[in-house]
């Protein structure tokens, strides 16, 4: 696949230099403009940057204009690591303008129509995209968010126990890193030889962003967890890592062995489609006594994983233990293009019939109502249209077969199909797909089917009941012109 041009909002800062660093190299991203304030607009990145990152500044961006936070620039992704006091309008004006933005500011975190991603929590949210864009009047971009930088790591850690035993109330003390406050942050002053039980407006999203990450999309909107959390946060004087120590009451008790286990083995989309930036293990659970520490288990799976430890029984609530993460890698600039790796995995980049490994992906739900639409049928043919919607394939609708003989061919219903394409329409969504079943024949296209394959732009499914017990759904792109038929990699997903 061709590179996609990314530019990063707020590139001089904190979360704005881990984006320069960690996309140096991305298999997918190429960093195509680097914005900040009009006090560093107009410089070369190498000169506006106090560049604070370990590893050196990547040669490529050194001589790169920086620009102001505007709209104009070569780009598809924008990932946005402003501060929240600027970015809420600037992340609209470049949704509006047809970006894709990928925010790590707290702005627009809780807009009902914003998703709030961690791919491992809730990719399923980013269904809320069409929603926004419909309720926004924006035809081509959007924004997605990724939570808070002590949000993240502490929903990685709750999510395999929540769908393993149910959460009711949590709480939760941070001991973050001065990097959480941006550069220059907290005056040496202020924190050697100090800890400040205070970071304002922290305690709030820690408390109100899980509810929104651990809840249900309902096909309208986000019903939120039914959880009460408690959180306290204090500024420590590491340089990288928020620590956190949590206490859960679980909804059905568990032994300590298994709600360990749970953490251990929990794997999750990212995983399966290995994306680039997904850590092997999204948490790494530390047997030691004294273990995870800021120091030696930041950098674990590449500062991408929640990093648990003394996992131990609570007196008060049902489980104790202590969680870490990379605030400015997982907990901000790795998480935000872990979002964007996750969109263009899962087609959400406008071109819904192959996405970044050129699969075809589709959900076993809709697989399934193919499947069950040509079951219902056999031994006739049956047929149907596959609506798509910002890249993913979101709706079955099934139409009646009237051709002659439909248990050798099929023809839609003319009136029917009319019907579909109207409804598609008015919903802003593409007519993405065509479906039929092959009762008794191979899902491979017929010379029939050739020759009724009209729309050499769309996904022809086929769906084959050869074998009753065990139906095959496989993905064609027909070109009846060309008399060219090209099997597309079908990947179905859960
Ligand atoms: N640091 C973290 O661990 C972390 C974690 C998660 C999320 N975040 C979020 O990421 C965002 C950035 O945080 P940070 O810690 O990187 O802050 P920071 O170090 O203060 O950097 C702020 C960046 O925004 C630019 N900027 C400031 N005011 C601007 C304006 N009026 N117009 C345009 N650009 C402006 C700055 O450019 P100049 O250099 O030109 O001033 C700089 O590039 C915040 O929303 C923060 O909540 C940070």
């Amino acid at each position: 696949m061709d590179t996609i041009k990314v530019g990063v909002l707020g590139a001089t800062g904190a979360a704005g230099q881990r984006f320069v660093q960690l996309l140096d190299g991305h298999p997918w991203f190429e960093i195509s403009a680097l914005a900040a304030s009009n006090s560093s607009a107009g410089n070369s990145y190498a000169d506006a940057c106090a560049w604070r990152v370990s590893s050196d500044m990547p040669a490529a961006v050194r001589d790169l204009e920086v620009l102001p936070v505007e709209p104009g620039f070569k780009a598809d992704i924008v990932f946005s690591a402003l501060p929240s006091s600027v970015a809420g309008p600037v992340e609209e004006a470049f949704a509006e303008a047809g970006y894709i933005v990928c925010s790590n500011a707290s702005s627009h975190r809780m807009d009902s129509d914003v998703p709030l991603i961690i791919p491992e929590v809730n990719p399923q949210h980013l269904s809320l995209i069409p929603h926004q864009q419909r309720r926004r009047g924006w035809d081509k971009g959007y924004i997605i968010a990724n939570p808070n930088c002590s949000t993240i790591h502490l929903v990685l850690a709750l999510k395999p126990v929540q769908d393993a035993f149910g959460i009711e109330r949590v709480m939760v003390t941070t001991m973050q890193a001065l990097s959480g406050a941006g550069y220059p942050g907290v005056s040496s002053l202020d924190i050697v030889d100090n800890v400040v039980p205070y970071i304002g407006g922290e305690e709030e999203k820690v408390e109100t962003e899980p509810l929104k990450l651990l809840g249900r999309f309902d096909g309208e909107g986000i019903e939120f967890a039914d959880i009460t959390i408690s959180a306290q946060a204090n500024r420590v004087a590491t340089i990288d890592g928020h620590l956190e120590a949590v206490s859960v009451d679980l909804a059905q008790q568990a032994p300590i062995e298994d709600v360990m286990a749970a953490l251990g083995e929990f794997r999750a989309e990212p995983q399966e489609l290995g994306l680039p930036s997904a850590p092997e293990r999204p948490i790494v659970v530390r047997p030691e006594p004294d273990r995870p520490q800021p120091r030696l288990d930041r950098m674990a799976e590449r500062g991408m994983a929640a990093v648990v430890g003394r996992v131990r029984e609570c007196p008060v609530f049902d489980v104790k233990f202590a969680v870490l993460g990379h605030n400015t890698i997982r907990g901000a600039a790795g998480a935000s293009i872990l979002n964007a790796e996750l969109l263009v995995a899962k087609g959400y980049l406008g071109d819904w019939s192959t996405a970044a490994d050129d699969k075809v992906r589709l959900s076993r739900a809709l697989a399934a109502e193919m499947i069950q639409h040509a079951r219902e049928r056999a031994p006739e043919e049956v047929c149907g249209i596959v609506a798509g919607e910002n890249g993913h394939f979101s709706r079955v609708y099934a139409a009646r077969n009237v051709a002659e003989n439909p248990s050798v061919t099929y023809e839609m219903d003319p009136q029917e199909q009319l019907r579909i394409f109207k409804e598609i329409d008015e919903r802003s969504w593409d007519v993405a797909g065509i479906y039929h079943s092959h009762p008794a024949s191979p899902a491979h296209p017929s010379p029939t089917d050739m020759r009724l394959a009209f729309y050499p732009s769309v996904v022809y499914f086929i769906v084959s009941l050869m074998q009753p017990d065990r139906p095959v759904v496989r993905a064609f792109r027909l070109d009846q012109e060309r008399n060219n038929t090209e099997e597309l990699e079908l990947a179905i997903l859960d």
